[in-house]
């Protein structure tokens, strides 16, 4: 049923070693997506401190007419990063019209039940769902090729991105053939109190979501990390209007990663997500940049 395969413990190796070797010290976002933290990301979005879900859960039910009337009759909705693809059944009961919808996301296993979950409750609508990662380039379905498209990319997730990659992400969209509109949701800056909670909350759902990206090194390429060594903190980085998440080591400690040791000092971090808050301008200046 799904197009591609789950990405490779070749690439995750890859990325953690050069990552891990870098200066200050990363890790990719996307890599938080295995079915674990795909879980966790749903149970954060039921927080009551994460904010952005019921935000653009309400925007979206406030302008459900508006935005189900931008998909074309038989056209397909193509939603990148799609999770749970939750907030998307506001517009899959809203366009009866729709020809496809096309879940992208890079979790395969996460995807292939979100997927059966809404052929059966949508069975009017083919559900083709496609696992890739939406920063490097997405082969769509063959049966895509001659519908007109409407591109969906909720939750903000453009805010993970460098400036540069969210504007070839978002050029790279306006390039697929047929693409008739683009529907961004992108969460906006305010008080960083209300903004550092939404990372760090109470019941340290965050935390956990982040730590499990140190499991996942050790399930999947049997890395050596102790998660009770590091802990979660969300920052605020004004001057780059991003929350940041970052893992910072307790204690001086050394971890192999295949032939790789890494060396981690007390208090140093790594660097594993961006967040960045937008205001009207930067997201009309991005989208101009992008064409
Ligand atoms: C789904 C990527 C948009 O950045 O707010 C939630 C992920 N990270 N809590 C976000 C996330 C920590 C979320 N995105």
């Amino acid at each position: 049923m799904l197009d591609k395969p789950d990405v490779t413990n070749g690439e995750l190796l890859a990325s953690a070693v050069a990552g891990l070797s870098a200066v200050p010290k990363t890790l990719e976002a996307k890599w938080f997506y295995d079915a674990e933290g795909s879980r966790l990301f749903e149970e954060i979005t039921r927080l009551p401190e994460y904010y952005p879900t019921r935000a653009e859960r309400a925007i979206l039910e406030a302008e459900t007419a508006t935005l189900a009337a931008t998909i074309p009759d038989g056209g397909a909705l193509v939603e990148l990063g799609s999770g749970a693809s939750a907030k998307t059944r506001i517009l899959l009961d809203a366009a009866p019209q729709l020809g496809a919808y096309v879940p992208v996301d890079i979790s395969a296993e996460f995807l292939e039940e979100t997927a059966r979950a809404l052929a059966s409750d949508y069975p009017h609508v083919p559900v083709l769902p496609v696992v890739a990662d939406f920063t490097s380039a997405v082969t769509l379905p063959r049966a895509l090729v001659k519908m007109p498209k409407v591109a969906f990319f909720p939750g903000s997730t453009i805010g993970n991105l460098y400036a540069a990659a969210a504007v070839a992400l978002l050029a790279g969209v306006r390039a697929w053939p047929g693409v008739e509109a683009f529907i961004l949701g992108a969460d906006l800056v305010k008080s960083p109190d209300v903004m550092i909670s939404a990372y760090d909350d109470a019941a340290g759902v965050t935390a956990a979501f982040n730590l499990n990206l140190l499991a996942r090194l050790d399930r999947e390429i049997g890395a050596n990390f102790d998660s009770a060594a590091f802990r979660h903190e969300a920052r605020w980085n004004a001057a780059e209007s991003r929350i940041e998440m970052h893992l910072v080591s307790l204690r001086d400690q050394t971890v192999e990663i295949g032939q790789t040791e890494i060396r981690f000092a007390k208090g140093e971090s790594v660097h594993t997500e961006n967040s960045r808050k937008y205001t009207a301008e930067s997201i009309t200046n991005m989208a101009r940049s992008a064409g």
